[in-house]
């Protein structure tokens, strides 16, 4: 997958939930911050701080009267036996469910949650046998439902029997309908469902907290000629009236959002099995053959994952389904994890090497999570890092054991910098966050959650040295299957790991929002690291962590690595003699930035060939990130990336071009050719070392760069010769692919876009239709938003309200033309006009993901445009989504205002 995002296939990486993010991560924009300070008083206010986050989130684990959406206790799920018969093309289903409850104290009134639900009918039992009919009150702000009953309930076991009616709905949330063209291009239907965060209780009345765990047993009655899949194993197949009857075995004890259901015209995979787990893979027909490679994924990461966990697969099967509309890029049900089509189905042979890897990111990440949050759950959404963070980290662990050579923790720099990049805003978010609100709770998952979270955990394994930090996962894993815990239970088990105390050295990363800028200054005899918290918008913001530092001291001949806590807000070291430079973040584990003195900067860069290509990648990072909060000149940076020429390594380019990248979204239109000639004069002499055809040996890594340079030189460097040739070679392609290395066509396919006409957009919309395979059909789609001329774009926008294009893709449609400069005063202009109707279409987290694109906006008249629009709407996006994009904005607008003059000066200059 691209976690890579460059010019020529910017939407590749994120289209599910990093994109926005990742956007950001492109857009550092800033200007002047206040000068470093190091003041202690700044401890006295972060500890402050932490005390006050960690209040909040624990008044969330013990929910009072005060928080209407959390569930009264004192009645509480066992088991539920669910029988549900959907009907697909009347797009209904009618359901029953036994729930087994545990009573506390005699009460009349039990309090679930139901949501777009008729419920029909409601008995209750209690322990005493009595058995009464409940009256039912439905509070739909509220999620819930309430069955009082007149005879209070006398404590002990009870059971209450439900029977309700629900829509097969098209919001991709809850039990839901996808649909799909077969063979003979007829729509058929297929209905899935996807529960987290909060929607389970739109498909049965349920406890829909995840810290409610039960046992599930399921039964669906479907038409004979469709297949079902749940949770668990097929217990039995029978008939009745006609109909099939499926019932499924015992689930284990598990939260309502990991339940799971899909029923349609289905094939499956052939079976492998891993130890006693049968495993395959599903998809609707005429698929079958693109699974081999998920296959392959999926059983190697889950021997990997007993294997690390020391704890076998806690289901009974694993299936791995591909649904044809689905709201993110995948879900871990247990025993039943469903994936949109381009996250599971693959034909390695036409795939880039970015395709290939975003399905194995996605198998092992989902199957990171059968332990990682299927077994052991976080008790609240505030805690929703213990499940995403960890998986994204598993994930990467389990990536890189099975492929070494794709050297997957070097392209994690940059998914670290798009969360260092959100973290960098005033309106960023500690990773645990306070959650009332199902709103909030998916406003979650998000990069500081996900990549943040997996970065410092990446930061601690290495600190505390992997086979520590491994014993302490088990042991928590261990201590609370089939339970919840909460960041505090991890920090006692990873301690006794390391006999060490963790909270003092993690907390601040964990509730405290952002993270330190380390300075490193060379003196005659000393390193003198200071921390402060880096903001790119002026700022005196507060700030302190525990900063685990590895530092790599070369001396003459000599080169030694030192490990040191900071833990202050200052640090003299003593450097051997004749010390030459010293690189900071060592091996590139670190979650901070770093600022180097002029001295050691210049040596650095005199010695670029001894550091590590993910040290390389950050060292340029780092720099462009202090360019934009104004701690370094526009112009040093600019020269800096000169020293490059020589550089190979697909990160390192990327981080560059994304800077380039971002000069071109703030550039005067009539300046554009200035900036164009000078990326031409960056970039063309890797790209002519690097050639136009694959050399026999070269690894996956330079076939990749091959294909990040020639689409920026051809798009961001408006390159004629590159886009002729772009043109010749893609011709070719379309009539042999074997002639054209897969890994090529993103950058060719983005050429044509960027220089095509009317015809070539026929031709690429009709492409997008007859796709022969997931990959190509989002490349020819995402491509629809890479033209320049507005009335084709007019056609794209019309597409994502019309039904061409999936609702699971729309939103990120409409945000690939705001990120497209040709484009998004149109685009803007769209989502202004069309906002309800946007709204009614669209799936969960859809405008939130659409709104992403605003970020590209930056103009100073679109920006007061965007400000006042949302203002007069008061439209939230739930948690922190808007300020951010908003403040993103800004950042990208004031550069403009700041440094669009010497910008053009330097170009000048330059040419
Ligand atoms: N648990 C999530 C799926 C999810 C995302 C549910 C958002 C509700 C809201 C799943 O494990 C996940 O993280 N999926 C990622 C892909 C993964 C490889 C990062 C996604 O959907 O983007
Ligand atoms: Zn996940």
């Amino acid at each position: 997958m691209e976690r890579r995002r460059t010019t020529s296939n910017a939407h590749e990486w994120s289209i599910e939930r990093r994109e926005t993010l990742y956007r950001l991560g492109k857009s550092l924009a800033i200007f002047l911050a206040a000068p470093l300070i190091t003041l202690r008083s700044l401890q006295a206010i972060v500890h402050a701080d932490i005390e006050t986050t960690n209040g909040a989130h624990m008044n969330q684990l013990s929910p009072t009267a005060d928080d209407p959406f959390r569930l009264p206790r004192h009645v509480r799920p066992d088991r539920y036996e669910l029988r549900l018969e959907p009907d697909l093309s009347g797009a209904v289903f009618h359901g029953h469910v036994m729930i087994v409850v545990t009573v506390d104290r005699p009460t009349d009134v039990i309090v679930c949650n139901a949501l777009e639900l008729a419920i029909e009918s409601a008995l209750v039992e209690d322990a005493a046998g009595q058995r009464q009919p409940a009256s039912i009150t439905l509070d739909e702000p509220l999620q819930r439902c309430t069955l009082t009953v007149t005879r209070p309930l006398v404590p002990g076991e009870g059971r209450l029997h439900i029977g309700f009616r629900g829509t097969l709905n098209d919001k991709l949330r809850g039990f839901y309908r996808s649909t799909y063209k077969d063979r003979d291009g007829k729509a058929q239907p297929l209905a899935a469902t996807q529960f987290e965060a909060t929607d389970a209780r739109r498909a049965f009345p349920c406890w829909d907290e995840p810290d409610f765990k039960a046992v599930f047993s399921t039964t669906l009655v479907i038409d004979s000629a469709l297949t079902a899949v749940s949770n668990s194993a097929v217990l039995s197949e029978t008939q009745e009236r006609g109909k099939k009857v499926v019932r499924f075995a015992d689930t284990m004890k598990m939260s309502t959002y990991l339940v799971a259901f899909v029923v349609g015209r289905m094939e499956a995979s052939d079976l492998t099995l891993v130890g006693k787990t049968p495993l395959r893979l599903w998809t609707v027909p005429g698929k079958k053959h693109l699974t081999p490679f998920g296959q392959e994924i999926a059983t190697a990461s889950l021997q990997f994952f007993e294997r690390y966990y020391d704890i076998p697969y806690p289901a009974d099967k694993l299936d791995l389904l591909a649904i044809p509309d689905f709201a993110s890029g995948a879900m871990e049900n247990l025993g039943a994890i469903t994936f949109r089509e381009t996250a599971l189905l693959v034909d390695p042979r036409s795939a880039t090497h970015g395709e290939l890897e975003r399905v194995a990111d996605v198998v092992a990440h989902e199957n990171a999570h059968m332990w990682f949050g299927d077994l052991v759950t976080m008790s609240w959404w505030n805690g929703l890092w213990l499940n995403e963070a960890f998986a994204t980290f598993m994930e990467m662990l389990a990536v890189d054991a099975w492929k070494p050579e794709w050297k997957r923790w070097d392209t994690f720099g940059v998914a670290r910098a798009a969360a260092l990049s959100v973290d960098g805003l005033h309106s960023t978010r500690p990773i645990e966050y306070a959650v009332r609100a199902p709103k909030d709770a998916e406003a979650m998952f998000d990069v500081l959650t996900y990549e943040k979270g997996a970065s410092v955990l990446r930061m601690l394994e290495q600190h505390i040295g992997p086979t520590v930090f491994r014993d302490g996962v088990r042991n928590y894993l261990r201590s609370h299957a089939y339970g919840n815990a909460d960041t505090k239970d991890l920090w006692i088990s990873l301690g006794n790991a390391a006999r060490q105390e963790v909270p003092a050295l993690m907390d601040g990363w964990i509730f405290q929002p952002g993270y330190p800028i380390v300075s490193a200054e060379l003196t005659e005899s000393e390193l003198l690291l200071t921390q402060q918290r880096f903001t790119y918008l002026s700022n005196a913001a507060a700030g302190f962590w525990q900063v685990p530092v590895q530092l790599r001291i070369q001396a003459g001949e000599k080169t030694e690595t030192r490990r040191l806590l900071l833990m202050r807000d200052e640090e003299r070291l003593a450097c051997p003699e004749g010390t030459r430079f010293v690189v900071a973040n060592e091996g590139g584990h670190g979650f901070y930035r770093v600022h180097y003195g002029p001295l050691l900067l210049e040596r650095l860069l005199e010695g670029l060939e001894t550091l590590a290509p993910i040290e390389r990648f950050n060292l340029v990072n780092d720099a462009w990130a202090s360019t934009v909060a104004g701690l370094m000149p526009l112009p040093a940076y600019l020269d800096l990336t000169s020293r490059f020429t020589t550089e190979r390594d697909k990160n390192v380019w990327a981080v560059l071009i994304d800077s380039f990248a971002f000069l071109n979204r703030i550039i005067d239109p009539s300046d554009r050719p200035l900036l164009e000639a000078f990326v031409r004069i960056r970039i063309r002499p890797a790209t002519a070392a690097v050639g136009w055809t694959p050399q026999p040996g070269e690894s996956e890594l330079t076939k990749q760069l091959r294909s990040e340079l020639i689409g920026a030189l051809g798009r961001l460097g408006n390159d004629a010769e590159t886009q002729a040739r772009a043109a010749e070679l893609y011709a070719t392609a379309r009539k042999a692919a074997a002639a054209v290395d897969p890994n090529l066509l993103p950058a060719l396919v983005a050429i044509q876009a960027f220089t095509g006409d009317a015809a070539r957009y026929d031709e690429f919309a009709a492409r997008f239709k007859t796709a022969a395979t997931p990959q190509e059909e989002r490349r020819y789609l995402f491509a629809l938003a890479q033209f320049r001329q507005p009335v084709l774009l007019d056609r794209t926008l019309a597409k994502t309200l019309d039904g061409e294009i999936r609702v699971q893709d729309a939103p990120f449609m409409v945000s690939a033309v705001m990120h497209n400069v040709y484009g998004r005063e149109l685009g803007w202009r769209f989502v202004k006009t069309n906002w309800d109707a946007l709204d009614r279409r669209f799936p969960k987290q859809g405008l939130r993901r659409m709104c992403g694109g605003i970020t590209g906006l930056c103009k100073p008249e679109l920006e007061r445009d965007v400000r006042q629009f949302f203002d007069s709407r008061k439209i939230d996006l739930g948690g922190k989504t808007l300020d951010q994009y908003l403040e993103q904005l800004r950042i990208g607008v004031s550069f403009r205002e700041r440094h669009g003059e010497t910008l053009k000066q330097y170009l000048q200059k330059a040419r």
